[in-house]
């Protein structure tokens, strides 16, 4: 059977960029800004874009349109004794998958509030003990499992599972293409609105304003460059799988080039609009800043909903911003259960029918213990791990073994002979050299870091089994798959 392409150049833009362009770009990235010198964290992140992101998103491209395959295929093809490289990566995505839909869940549940701002005026207390019912739990404890939470869970379930039943061109590009565009409207309407309110500026002074004296910290560059890689979601099967459906005469180089430039300018983007509405609230309240800025899940679901509820037209704000959330989440949730699927479909030989619902099914299924009181915690020891130990080692596996062990040069030629421009020998270099010393640095220190201290007071035992033990079982398995028949599927490649 023929792989399944494309639609067209702007379908497979518009889904890479949907995958890309997630909840990292709106709650993380202005928030780490904001952390590590404000306006000098550009030059720090601008390195990493440079030096990492753009050189991996060609790397990546190049290899999934040459070798036609999703990660393990792509793996096994250049050398069969590392498929599991690519089953590693795969269950990392299959991990980020299941609790990502979760706080997708939470988005849609926001979205429904936001009408009424029925979350009233402590949106603190209103979060942790109405709506997750956080209680006397652990990860290991997580109570009981809440309707409530579920119900949105299952329709972003059901969202991404029509997309990639139906297909590469049927379901995920038609889906991109509706979804991309109507992010950006939303985005730009919301900062038309907020960029006017008093205050605001003085948000977007702190957040551009540069302290030159964080670039000598060398944690505000491992910050950098331990985003880039999520960000992009590339080093775990996705951009792979994606750029496998790109058609024949398909540009690598200029393809990778945008996504990766829309995606951090869509950073920059959501940045702006998230520090106008903080700069806002603090003006509003007569506070300084400092005191109203937060990251992450408090970000979304504490700060920006009390932010809400001083903004004029709550009602249309309010639903805009978390509708916004939901898009964003929901076509990045698409791409990693297609990677998921894709590999599946082609270890296996079955149809994507049945990958899709086996996929969905079982991921559904294992999604249901975050719809419960304890599922935060559960998401935030998980997200931990995945972030900071697996994803980080599996980029810095895939450098070394397409740096080192197979003809680099051979892929960027092609990629080169196929695009509307040429990378020069610096992207060798990039991958070589430079991305993995800063990779390996990164990731000593967060092993060592997380051995040592652990992770936000969790037990002992919790660390060791849903932290290192998760991790380990993701590399056992992958090894394991690796040494059963190697993919069955579309085994051609090209020239
Ligand atoms: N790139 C996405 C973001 O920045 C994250 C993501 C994670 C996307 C996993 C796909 C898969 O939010
Ligand atoms: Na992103």
């Amino acid at each position: 059977m023929k792989r399944e392409q494309w639609g067209s150049r702007a379908g497979f833009i518009l889904a890479a960029v949907g995958s890309a362009v997630g909840l990292g770009n709106i709650w993380r990235f202005p928030y780490m800004a904001y952390e590590n010198g404000g306006g000098a964290f550009f030059i720090p992140y601008l390195f990493a874009m440079l030096t990492a992101g753009i050189p991996f998103m060609i790397m990546e491209f190049g290899l999934g349109k040459k070798l036609r395959g999703s990660s393990p295929v792509v793996f096994s093809k250049l050398n069969t004794k590392f498929e599991w490289l690519g089953w590693f990566q795969v269950l990392i995505a299959a991990t980020i998958g299941i609790y990502y839909v979760a706080v997708i869940g939470w988005a849609i549940s926001y979205f429904g509030f936001s009408f009424g701002q029925d979350w009233g005026t402590d949106t603190n207390a209103f979060f942790f003990s109405d709506y997750l019912k956080l209680g006397e739990n652990s990860p290991t404890s997580l109570g009981d499992w809440q309707w409530h939470i579920a119900i949105p869970m299952i329709i972003a379930w059901a969202i991404t599972y029509a997309a990639v039943f139906r297909g590469v061109k049927g379901g995920i590009e038609k889906a991109s293409k509706i979804m991309m565009p109507l992010l950006f409207v939303m985005v730009l309407l919301l900062i038309g609105r907020v960029v006017m309110l008093p205050g605001a500026l003085d948000g977007l002074n702190y957040l551009f304003s540069p302290d030159f004296s964080k670039l000598a910290d060398a944690s505000v560059w491992s910050a950098a460059y331990g985003q880039i890689f999520f960000t992009l979601s590339v080093g775990f099967a996705i951009m792979l799988a994606y750029s496998s459906y790109l058609p024949e005469k398909s540009d690598v180089n200029n393809n990778a080039l945008m996504t990766v430039l829309i995606n951090c300018g869509f950073s920059i983007v959501a940045g702006v609009l998230i520090f106008s509405i903080l700069g806002y609230m603090a003006a509003e309240q007569s506070k300084g800043i400092t005191d109203v800025v937060s990251g992450g899940v408090g970000l979304a679901f504490v700060t920006l909903p009390a932010a809400i509820n001083l903004l004029p037209i709550p009602y249309i704000l309010g639903p805009l911003f978390f509708l916004a959330l939901v898009v964003a989440g929901l076509s990045s949730h698409i791409s990693i259960i297609e990677a998921v699927t894709s590999s599946i479909m082609d270890k296996l030989n079955v149809t994507r029918q049945k990958a899709a619902t086996a996929v969905c099914g079982v991921g559904f299924v294992v999604s249901m213990a975050f719809a419960t009181n304890g599922g935060l915690l559960l998401l935030d020891l998980v997200d931990y791990f995945v972030n900071n130990v697996a994803l980080l080692t599996s980029c810095l596996l895939e450098l070394l073994l397409v740096g080192w062990l197979v003809k680099l040069s051979d892929i960027r030629q092609y990629a080169n002979r196929i695009s509307e421009f040429s990378v020069g020998q610096w992207m060798e270099i990039c991958i070589r050299f430079i991305s993995p010393i800063m990779l390996a640095v990164i990731l000593v220190k967060n092993l060592i870091d997380t051995f040592n201290e652990g992770y936000g007071g969790y037990a002992q035992f919790e660390l060791l089994t849903l932290g290192w033990g998760l991790v380990a079982a993701m590399l056992v398995v992958g090894i394991i798959v690796n040494s059963t028949t190697p993919p069955a599927r579309d085994m051609e490649t090209d020239a």
